[in-house]
């Protein structure tokens, strides 16, 4: 087969050329990887009639001018809207949460940084220290600043800024820690909590969350991962104002967050890779979500590369 392949290369051209462009499988309406139906979509496979990017693209606003808000804004300027944005703090649990230490003042330059930072699937097993991961978690979403938004009865309100951007300020991102070799943490799943850089035990004890059951990789050896960090979507936190923009927003600012998180892995030497390919129910589950309206959408492993 490889000596005909061998005298006969355009037979290898050809069939990747149909990989990618004609529908190959009965099953691939089913599979991960949409390539063949996105190309050709709803000719040849009669289970997929369109994207559904596509569709929410052309449904999610009408003009530059709507946003989809179904409430409209000035609520949202309201007492009781700035006072729960200005207490969001009070959603934190502290009963069982676990303090995180201060995070590393990171010094090596934007440009070196931003240079250096290369997806890395070469993980050693060398656990990391539990102020590496305080470092990457507070890089992505620490708390950082404060914005005044006095009202009539609350001079003082403030809303609590993080390190990456939010729309209006509603943070409907949070981060899951799935933690395997990190020093002076317990295995298991947790979630970070910002305003009082802790991290919170999702169960009554932690226990290990088996990766391979969560992802699909043949790229990484699962088990030698320091911790994932899984980027959760709360729907109800930023869709009452923005309506159907408010996954759009969301989805910006996961890129956001997860940009910092490989800016800050980067400068302390560590790797990482972002996994398209992972179970979202099954994640889901492991992490408490519904899956309404809370969506696991996007992973990030890290740990240390081979020295
Ligand atoms: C949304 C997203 C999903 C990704 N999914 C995967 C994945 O499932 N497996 C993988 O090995 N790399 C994945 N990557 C990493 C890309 O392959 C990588 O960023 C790209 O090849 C560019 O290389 P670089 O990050 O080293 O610059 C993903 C990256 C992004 C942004």
């Amino acid at each position: 087969m490889s000596d005909y392949l061998g005298r006969n290369a355009h037979v290898s051209t050809v069939a990747a050329f149909g990989q990618q462009h004609t529908s190959v499988s009965m099953y691939s309406a089913t599979t991960v990887v949409r390539a063949p139906e996105s190309v050709v979509r709803g000719r040849w496979s009669a289970a997929v009639h369109g994207f559904v990017g596509e569709e929410l693209l052309l449904n999610h606003r009408r003009s530059g001018r709507d946003l989809g808000m179904q409430l409209g804004v000035s609520r949202f300027y309201g007492h009781d809207a700035v006072l729960s944005s200005a207490h969001s703090d009070l959603q934190e649990r502290l009963d069982g949460a676990i303090a995180l230490p201060a995070h590393r003042r990171l010094r090596a330059g934007l440009t070196t940084t931003v240079a250096a930072r290369r997806s890395g699937r070469g993980f050693s097993g060398k656990p990391a220290a539990l102020d590496e991961l305080a470092t990457v978690l507070w890089h992505a979403q620490g708390v950082s600043g404060s914005l005044p938004v006095p009202t009539a009865q609350d001079g003082d309100a403030a809303v609590a800024l993080r390190n990456a951007p939010s729309g209006g300020g509603l943070y409907p991102v949070r981060i899951a820690v799935l933690a395997q070799h990190v020093k002076g943490l317990a295995p298991g799943a947790y979630e970070y909590q910002p305003h009082s850089h802790t991290l919170l035990p999702l169960g009554a004890t932690p226990a290990p969350v088996d990766l391979a059951r969560q992802l699909f990789t043949a790229d990484v050896e699962l088990g030698k991962v320091a911790f994932a960090l899984v980027y959760v979507y709360d729907l109800y936190a930023n869709s009452q104002k923005y309506g159907d923009s408010g996954l759009v927003f969301a989805l910006i600012e996961v890129g956001g967050i997860s940009q910092n998180v490989h800016l800050a892995r980067t400068a302390l030497g560590m790797i990482g890779c972002d996994q398209g390919g992972y179970d979202k129910q099954t994640l889901e589950k492991t992490l408490g979500c519904d899956g309404t309206s809370r969506h696991v959408v996007h992973l990030t492993l890290l740990g240390h590369g081979e020295a």
